[in-house]
């Protein structure tokens, strides 16, 4: 493949998007982010690379908690608003109408809105020039009641989440193209996966003629 080559930067991508609240009460604040991601599975730790001049810096610096709420495809208009205005000029929770829930294990309010919820306590802070990351141990996860199956298995890929990619929101494909370890099943495992594949397209084929 014949490659151009770029100065270095920042061209991770796709990326999450995510909306981090912050703050307390009536200070309590959101700011979108995309260079967040895992760093530990147990405890399960977190990061939010936060630029030093936003007002959300101040809010999680002060108050050492944050919580990551996932976006979906219909909260996109409120994850760009979040993005682009300060908490230090509006409120953007009554701008965009959204709920604060009161969190279990942290002071700030999770976004009602948001199907996902990651608690998170900041156990270590990494400066660098432009951006501090904010490392948080993930204390408690919430998950919409409605994206249970019967069996008690949490169904995300209907939770309609978005990603980011230079400088676009994209839902995710609903379909899965593989899950993890697919391209080493055995052939029997893979038919009992396939099978399960379809089941899932079927679901989401009546899904949509229900909302229709
Ligand atoms: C999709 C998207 C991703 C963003 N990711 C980050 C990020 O990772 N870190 C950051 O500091 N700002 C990021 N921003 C910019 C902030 O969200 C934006 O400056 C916001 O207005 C800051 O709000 P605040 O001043 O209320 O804290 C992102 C914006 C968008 C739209």
């Amino acid at each position: 493949m014949a490659k151009k080559t770029m100065k270095p930067g920042t061209m991770l991508n796709p990326l999450p998007a995510v909306m981090v609240s912050c703050g307390e009460g009536e200070d309590a604040n959101i700011i979108t982010i995309g260079w967040t991601g895992i760093i530990n599975s147990e405890p399960p730790i977190t990061y939010v690379s936060v630029r030093k001049s936003r007002h959300s810096h101040k809010l999680i610096a002060e108050s050492g908690e944050y919580v990551i709420n996932l976006t979906t495809e219909k909260l996109v208009k409120e994850t760009d608003f979040c993005g682009v205005k300060s908490g230090r000029d509006l409120n953007k929770w009554t701008e965009m109408n959204l709920t604060k829930e009161p969190a279990e294990k942290v002071k700030c309010p999770m976004i009602g809105e948001s199907p996902v919820n990651l608690e998170c306590k900041v156990i270590e802070v990494k400066e660098y020039p432009t951006h501090d990351m904010f490392i948080g141990e993930i204390v408690n996860v919430h998950a919409d009641e409605s994206l249970f199956d019967e069996k008690g298995r949490l169904c995300l890929d209907q939770a309609g989440l978005i990603s980011y990619s230079h400088g676009e929101y994209f839902g995710l494909k609903r379909e899965p193209l593989g899950k993890f370890g697919y391209s080493i099943m055995k052939p029997k495992t893979r038919k009992r996966y396939e099978k399960e594949l379809a089941q899932k397209r079927r679901n989401q084929y009546r899904k949509k003629k229900r909302d229709r």
